[in-house]
């Protein structure tokens, strides 16, 4: 006879990774939505897998409150979260590394728990996948990052509040620019990806945007700035994605001026001989409270991700792709990286505006 499928009963919840604006929200719809919706009991596990690794294991039971409405508007992660030490490959105070994921899987199973849903970016969701393959637990992941660089979902939480955050910073620093005839750098984070330096580079109205996925060169980055003179502007709004990389530059020249912004300012300053100030804008982008956008998007992937569970559907990321919730494979999503297209939408819009990304492309 075919062994019975276990009910699910009881849910493990953790957020892992770098935080962002939203994380509450998909801790309440999940929240709501298993306990209210399918009479589960959840599990907030503390500080991402590190709360698994702590004896005893740190975790709290979470229910829905008559007024969990305002975890709307929390930034940050009520579970608290980590981007550090991971559980293949874990710091030791000794100095070596370890392997500790099955501390981890006998932390979950210590719970009692039927399944986990964990909140993520793409380090965070490859490290869950591994420790639910390893640990046979059936789980759900749910795309969280300012960097978006999740794949199959065009939109990862928290990225949405990251670019206003951006543009905002160009709103503030385009007046001072124009009154002080400056050339005002900008350099956001994004990890690997230029995601948030295009979006906010548009929006914010930038005339250089730097990415690490379109190569560069300060020679073509200076020849605009010094057209824009010519033309009677005497200011220049300069966004820098924090892995972007001029070409023919070696990565220790960046680290000793102390980042991409920096250097581009010192540099520029000196080939066009403008006055150059930079802001990094850093966790900046992280905290806040949350757009409507990433309220949504954590509500709506919320609600699935519970959904998936009650339908038996696990081992699967949940996504926003064309206007529709969807859910695909880890595998999918494992390792592949979801970087901004150079001959993608916002890259075409970039240069039909006439935004100077560096190259020698002309718009
Ligand atoms: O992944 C999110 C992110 O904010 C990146 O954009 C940035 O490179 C990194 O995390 C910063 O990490 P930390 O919080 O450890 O400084």
């Amino acid at each position: 006879m075919k062994p019975k499928k276990k009910r699910t009963r009881r849910i493990g919840l953790l957020t892992s990774g770098g935080d962002c604006a939203g994380l509450n929200a998909v801790i309440r719809a999940v929240v709501r939505r298993a306990v209210d919706g399918h009479g589960w009991d959840v599990i907030g596990i503390r500080k991402g897998t590190h709360g698994l690794l702590a004896r005893p294991v740190e975790a709290e039971e979470l229910k829905p409150g008559a007024d969990d409405a305002s975890l709307l508007r929390l930034g940050g992660t009520i579970l608290g979260t980590t981007n550090k030490g991971d559980p293949f490959a874990f710091p030791m105070p000794d100095g070596s590394v370890k392997d500790r994921s099955r501390e981890i899987v006998e932390g979950f199973h210590a719970l009692d728990l039927d399944a986990l849903i964990g909140v993520g970016g793409d380090g965070s969701l490859a490290i869950l996948a591994r420790l639910a393959q390893q640990g046979d637990i059936p789980f759900v992941g749910i795309p969280k990052t300012i960097d978006n660089d999740v794949a199959r979902t065009e939109r990862a939480v928290g990225f949405a509040t990251a670019v206003a955050t951006a543009t905002e910073a160009l709103d503030r620093l385009q007046p001072t620019a124009a009154s002080h005839d400056r050339v005002m750098i900008l350099e956001v984070m994004g990890r690997d990806a230029g995601h948030i330096a295009i979006a906010a580079g548009i929006a914010g109205g930038a005339d250089v945007v730097l990415i690490p996925e379109i190569a560069w060169t300060l020679e073509a980055v200076s020849r605009h700035v010094t057209e824009l003179r010519v033309v009677g502007r005497d200011f220049a709004l300069v966004v820098v994605a924090e892995a972007a990389h001029p070409t023919g530059t070696d990565a220790d020249a960046l680290k000793q001026a102390g980042g991409i912004g920096h250097w581009l300012a010192a540099k520029l300053g000196a080939t066009t001989g403008a006055e150059t100030r930079v802001t990094v804008l850093g966790h900046v982008q992280r905290g806040g409270t949350p757009l409507a956008e990433d309220r949504l998007l954590g509500s709506l992937l919320g609600v699935h991700a519970v959904d998936l569970i009650a339908e038996g559907r696990t081992g699967r990321m949940v996504a926003w792709s064309n206007r529709e919730v969807i859910d695909v494979p880890l595998e999918e999503v494992v390792g592949v990286p979801h970087v901004v297209d150079p001959n993608g939408p916002l890259v075409r819009t970039a240069r039909g505006l006439g935004i100077c990304l560096g190259d020698e492309t002309e718009g």
